[in-house]
């Protein structure tokens, strides 16, 4: 059918022509937007999953939302050698212009600015910041990270609220940060809450940030609502597949679907993918079992050479062994033990690999003693390509 037409999406963060299944999550991030911006605190989110689950997707919509809102709105993505102090400094910035021009500043954005100033003086490599105020000492340039920080929201909450505003920083890619950086992340929005300052940070990531969460400040759950963000299941991994094509009067026969669901078992990257393919392949409506079979070789051809090497082609050569050993057992999650029999090394000579995997975002510890990969169907490519 017409490429030009094609209603199928796969990408990163690419907004999907159907969000399906995720009506629950968005209500909630409605509610804490709203809540806080009258000064009702509340558990803000911290969203994790696998690796195309629709995690960005769920941010930018948040995004949109509390711009509705006319909230300030910063959106922040780590990546793996990312120093946060510098990102996020960049960020504050950012904010505090965004808050009021300098010229009709009230007194508290004066002092955040000037705090703020005097922050970025204190840090090695810090952002420039030209402006005509003058440094204020004595708070955030302590050079203890966590006290910094903490101190630099509340002038930033203290500063929008003066003025009449709201600020929201998503966080994206977060199992990036160092687990220093999670406390002084999570301490500062502790001081916030507190405060009844309107100041939200929603994050997302892997799933290893509830661990480095719970690490970092143990009181980390009572701060955010940790969300799985997974598959889609029933109905609405069927939705995915067919409301897209729907808006285009193409339909799909009923067991072309319940084939499209098995090849892709509900993961939304691999649904915009195989619709794309199956779409472009398909000759008219409705869209039959032959079609999706035909396009799932050629998807797969595609996301072996593509998404899936780039991945594979970031890990050294032990890495790869383990996860090989890993896909050789089946489907995951797979025993730390019984990899190390697969591998043939001591689990304890394992550990600074399974280390670096986790660090390069690979795979997950999805419970004690257990791995995972972070790539839905990674274990069937590497069986596969082996
Ligand atoms: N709920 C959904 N329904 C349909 N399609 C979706 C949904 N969520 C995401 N997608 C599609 O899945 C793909 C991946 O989404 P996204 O980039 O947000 O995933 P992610 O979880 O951020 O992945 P990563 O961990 O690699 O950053 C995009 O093409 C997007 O359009
Ligand atoms: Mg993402």
């Amino acid at each position: 059918m017409n490429p030009i037409e094609n209603p199928y999406r796969p990408g990163a963060g690419t907004k999907p022509v159907f969000l399906a299944g995720r009506d629950e999550i968005i209500s909630k991030a409605d509610t804490l937007i709203k809540r806080v911006k009258i000064g009702n605190p509340q558990r803000s989110l911290m969203l994790y999953g696998l690796r195309g689950v629709g995690k960005t997707v769920l941010l930018n919509k948040i995004s949109e939302l509390a711009e509705t809102e006319n909230y300030i709105v910063e959106q922040i993505e780590m990546s793996e050698n990312d120093d946060f102090r510098k990102v996020i400094a960049g960020f504050i910035r950012k904010i505090l212009l965004k808050i009021n021009r300098i010229e009709n500043a009230k007194e508290k954005l004066l002092k955040a600015l000037g705090v703020f100033k005097a922050f970025s003086i204190s840090m090695p490599d810090g952002p420039e910041f030209k402006i005509d105020v003058d440094a204020i000492s004595g708070e955030a340039d302590s050079g203890d990270f966590e006290s910094d920080l903490t101190d630099l929201f509340v002038n930033i909450g203290q500063a929008a609220k003066e003025e009449g505003k709201c600020v929201c920083i998503l966080i994206d890619e977060t199992q990036y940060l160092k687990e220093k950086d999670m406390a002084a992340l999570i301490a500062s929005c502790h001081k916030i809450s507190q405060k009844e300052l309107p100041l939200v940070v929603v994050c997302a990531g892997l799933p290893s940030i509830a661990a480095l969460s719970g690490d970092a400040k143990s009181y980390a759950e009572r701060l955010f609502e940790f969300i799985p963000i997974k598959y889609l299941e029933s109905p609405q991994d069927a939705l995915a597949i067919t409301e897209p094509a729907k808006k285009k009067n193409v339909t799909y026969e009923s067991d072309a679907v319940l084939e499209f669901i098995k090849v892709t078992r509900g993961y939304p990257y691999f649904i915009q993918e195989l619709g794309k393919h199956t779409w472009d392949l398909a000759h008219s409506s409705p869209i039959t079992v032959d079609d999706v079979k035909n396009a799932t070789a050629t998807t797969l051809k595609e996301l072996d050479n593509s998404f899936f090497k780039v991945r594979l082609d970031r890990a050294a050569g032990r890495e790869k062994r383990l996860m090989y050993g890993m896909a050789e057992l089946g489907q995951g999650p797979y025993l730390m033990a019984d990899v190390a029999k697969k591998v043939g090394i001591k689990v304890s000579s394992l550990s600074p690999t399974r280390a670096t995997l986790i660090s390069k975002g690979f795979i997950y510890t999805p419970e004690f003693g257990y791995i995972d990969f972070t790539v839905p169907l990674f274990d069937d490519f590497l069986r596969r390509n082996k």
